[in-house]
């Protein structure tokens, strides 16, 4: 039984208690929630990102018949804008035939649904010539049509931005994109791009809208971001000059302002980052979302596998500057300097920032601080009301976390960030780490931790773990589960939280724990003591909901059944207690990544594992029985 105090005064939830860590991760943004379905789409891939990349990455050369001419991505100062530094130059055919380029997009290629509009664009230019037409195609990988085709007249003003609208006629996953031109003499193309028209929440250069909805369901307290791992390592450099390197770190200043001014940059995970999800909508995601925008920069000391600290003095300092230069425009007036930037991209408004985090998992905790000292110190001066968020280095424990923590509360900080990635086992027995966490002491933002995997017991685990944290909310003030978005095509870790491919998203369980609690914050924690065994022998019945399920106990021969008694999941755990391998169904199901695919579907979709409807949307029964022994 459980016995609750209702008159004893718990502590407080703060109603940010969880949000979500958003890195670019898996292909998180470009290639996922960024909207985007042309890949590569400023020829900006290289080596440096990637060793099998080349600048005509996802794209071919295209021609009408036999009619000759030549693509080449060119770098030179003919180039759209400095930071922009590739583009295509056509050597269009003379005779009537038509040259150009075809773009597959990522993974099975675009994705278009029948009646949708789809907006494409393209900078262009076409010196010393009258107006060139520009022919845009959308076909499927078999050549079929997608949509009528369109023409624009490229004329003579040298770099121009050429827009038009697309209509899907059928669905595909496998679209590509061409771009042709004709007439002889050479056409330049940049930003190539196919937007679709719905977007979250209708925004220009926006999101994928069933990714979004899918986090906006967690109803998130904060959003952090860019990183992770992706912000404090790479080259420390600035973006100066032609010879700028592609493997700085992640500088704020590059992602804003017109999309086509945006410098691209290797991303730590091993593709290309365009930067089209850049600051700006960062920080409209996290309030479309109603959330707290929470952005981490650099701190010139790496971590996440290097131990290598920045000691130019001008570059530190250069870093500190944009810090403040980041809250002027995330805060400052319409007629500042940087705040004028966020006013004419469309948000005149301040975004209203109150927490920076300064570094991310460094792994030398000294020279961590003595610079993380310089960057509080200087935003303090200038902007008293902004907290400071420190870390405690990369794992849950040892000598790093313990040097850490001391120079943590030697500095007085408000906010420690602790990361773990752990088993399910460690979840479960160490449900009481924060009990003893001083209470005068930082408080604990507890910005990345998962079990080791996307099964029901992990997600039973997180969310035993969970309930300490709220035990101890007086300490851990927020915490965010991490990775939170997986492409299935293209994963750098797992486990992850929201699983997409080019058409469908799918929450794991662990989502569904994190839905829970995050959705349904409470305001205070209500002290009980729980009495009896848990996990007692015999049926369990109820709505499939994980509060039925007991972490402690083993179970043997799991199903579940719909209401008409068809069985919907089953496993004997013959092959061991390895979570929910063999399901049943209206189809053939198979464990990928650590998540559920369907493979085939054979009927109606009755399915109630990771799909779109989620959990609760069926009446169904769950039986299971206690494993012996
Ligand atoms: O969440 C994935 C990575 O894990 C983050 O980038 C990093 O902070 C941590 O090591």
């Amino acid at each position: 039984g459980i016995d609750v105090d209702t008159a004893a005064a718990g502590p407080q939830i703060s109603d940010r208690m969880y949000g979500i860590f958003l890195e670019d991760i898996n292909h998180a943004a470009d290639g996922g929630l960024y909207a985007e379905l042309v890949q590569n789409r400023s020829f900006e891939y290289s080596t440096a990102d990637n060793e099998n990349y080349t600048p005509m990455t996802s794209w071919e050369e295209v021609a009408t018949g036999n009619a000759a001419g030549n693509a080449k991505v060119v770098n030179d100062d003919g180039r759209l804008h400095e930071r922009n530094r590739n583009y295509l130059r056509l050597a269009l055919p003379a005779d009537g035939g038509e040259y150009g380029v075809v773009n597959s997009g990522y993974s099975t290629g675009i994705t278009v649904s029948e009646g949708k509009r789809y907006d494409f664009s393209v900078w262009a230019k076409a010196p010393g010539r009258g107006a060139t037409p520009l022919r845009v195609r959308l076909r499927d990988a078999q050549g079929e049509p997608l949509a009528e085709p369109l023409t624009l007249d490229a004329d003579e003003r040298g770099w121009a931005r050429y827009s038009g609208t697309l209509t899907a006629s059928s669905s595909s996953t496998t679209g590509r994109l061409a771009v042709t031109g004709s007439g002889g003499g050479s056409l330049s193309l940049d930003m190539v791009s196919l937007f679709p028209r719905d977007t979250f929440k209708g925004r220009e250069n926006g999101l994928r809208e069933d990714i979004a909805q899918k986090i906006a369901a967690l109803d998130p307290g904060f959003v952090r971001f860019p990183g992770g791992c992706l912000v404090n390592t790479g080259s420390h450099e600035a973006y100066e000059g032609p010879d700028w390197p592609r493997e700085r770190s992640y500088q704020w200043k590059d992602t804003v302002g017109p999309v086509e001014e945006r410098a691209a940059n290797h991303n730590f995970w091993g593709y290309n980052q365009s930067y089209g999800l850049g600051y700006y909508e960062y920080f409209q995601f996290a309030e479309d979302l109603g959330a707290m925008p929470l952005p981490v920069v650099p701190a010139m000391v790496t971590g996440c596998g290097e131990n290598r600290a920045t000691d130019a003095p001008e570059l530190l300092q250069r870093h500190i500057q944009d810090t403040l230069d980041l809250i002027e425009f995330a805060n400052g007036p319409a007629d500042s300097a940087w705040g004028s930037l966020r006013a004419e991209m469309g948000h005149p408004e301040p975004f209203g920032l109150t927490h920076v985090q300064v570094g991310n998992e460094e792994n030398l905790p000294d020279a961590f601080f003595e610079r993380f000292a310089k960057f509080r110190g200087a935003i303090e001066a200038e902007y008293p009301g902004i907290t400071v968020i420190g870390n405690s280095g990369p794992a849950s424990g040892g000598t790093v976390f313990e040097r850490a923590w001391e120079l943590n509360r030697q500095h007085d900080v408000e906010l420690v960030d602790e990361h773990y990635y752990n088993s399910p086992e460690w979840f479960l027995s160490n449900n009481e780490r924060y009990d003893s966490y001083d209470r005068e002491g930082p408080k604990v933002y507890l910005g990345e931790f998962a079990s080791q995997g996307n099964r029901f017991s992990n997600a039973l685990a997180e969310a035993a773990y969970m309930t300490g944290l709220e035990r101890n909310a007086d300490v851990v003030e927020m915490a965010s589960y991490a990775p939170l978005l997986a492409a299935a095509w293209d994963t750098q870790w797992t486990p992850d939280m929201i699983w997409f491919d080019n058409s469908t998203t799918w929450g794991s369980a662990n989502y569904e724990v994190q839905r829970l609690f995050s959705a349904n914050t409470g305001d205070s924690v209500v002290p009980s003591t729980a009495t009896g065994t848990p996990g007692a022998a015999g049926p369990i019945t109820g709505a499939v909901g994980l509060s039925t399920w007991n972490t402690s106990a083993e179970y043997d021969d799991v199903r579940v059944t719909s209401a008409e008694g068809e069985t919907l999941l089953s496993d004997d755990f013959s092959s061991g207690a390895d979570g929910w391998t063999h399901i049943t169904g209206a189809g053939t199901w198979a464990v990928e990544n650590g998540a559920y695919v369907q493979t085939e579907t054979t009927g109606e979709n009755t399915m109630v594992t990771a799909g779109d409807s989620g959990w609760t949307d069926y009446d169904l029964e769950v039986t299971a029985t206690k494993r012996e022994g």
